[in-house]
């Protein structure tokens, strides 16, 4: 990798009142690794298993890619106030599949304060805005609540639970621009 340009030193892709999000440098990786490398906090994301330094490494050659070919990939959050990475969000096609979908994840000394919230719902004005995207989706755990919560306030809508080849379910969300949600119940 190390013939590779590394990633831009700075760009800003949003803000919301109190975040920035911007690309990754190649200097995100240990946060990248806090984030993605906390255990308990990874058991309802993916496959469960906390990440490795070598896939973080792998993943910013990735997002690298992403950025080239789309425009868009994921992305580092940072408050406005206090620079440090508190987390991460973006847009993928996880596989190559067709519709954009939404990922995000946190340090968990910022959880519980709507952070997430603030940003998903940044991220859907962007994705909007910059990118003409119209269609997103989310897939969850069933058993992530919190995150159900933090799609459902962003003004995502539930959608189907489909069963995976390995025995796991997921609970999609969707988002189609035009159309409103209504209240929807956390569980
Ligand atoms: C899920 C996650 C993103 C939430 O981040 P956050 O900044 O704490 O989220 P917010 O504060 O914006 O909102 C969390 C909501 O979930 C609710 N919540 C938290 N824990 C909950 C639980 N166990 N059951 C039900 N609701 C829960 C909160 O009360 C809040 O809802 P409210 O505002 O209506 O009270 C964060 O915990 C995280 O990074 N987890 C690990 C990675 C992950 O799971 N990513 C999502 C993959 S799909």
């Amino acid at each position: 990798m190390a013939h590779m340009k590394p990633l831009a030193e700075s760009v800003l892709e949003f803000r919301t009142p109190r975040l920035l999000v911007r690309r990754w440098r190649d200097s995100d990786l240990d946060a990248l690794l806090a984030v993605y490398g906390d255990a308990d906090a990874m058991r309802w994301v993916g496959d469960g298993r906390p990440i490795t330094r070598d896939e973080c490494q792998q993943w910013l050659a990735v997002t690298r890619a992403n950025y080239g070919k789309r425009g868009y990939g994921m992305f580092a959050v940072e408050k406005q106030v206090q620079p440090g990475v508190i987390g991460f969000c973006g847009i993928v096609h996880p596989g190559g599949q067709v519709e954009p979908e939404v990922k995000y994840a946190f340090l968990r000394s910022v959880w519980g304060r709507g952070i997430a919230t603030e940003t998903v719902s940044g991220l859907i004005a962007y994705a909007t805005r910059r990118h003409r995207l119209s269609f997103l989706v989310a897939s969850t755990a069933p058993e992530n609540l919190a995150s159900h919560r933090v799609l459902l306030k962003s003004g995502m809508r539930r959608g189907s639970v489909r069963a995976n080849s390995d025995g796991t379910r997921t609970q999609w969300f969707e988002w189609r621009e035009g159309e409103t949600t209504d209240p929807q119940p956390a569980t």
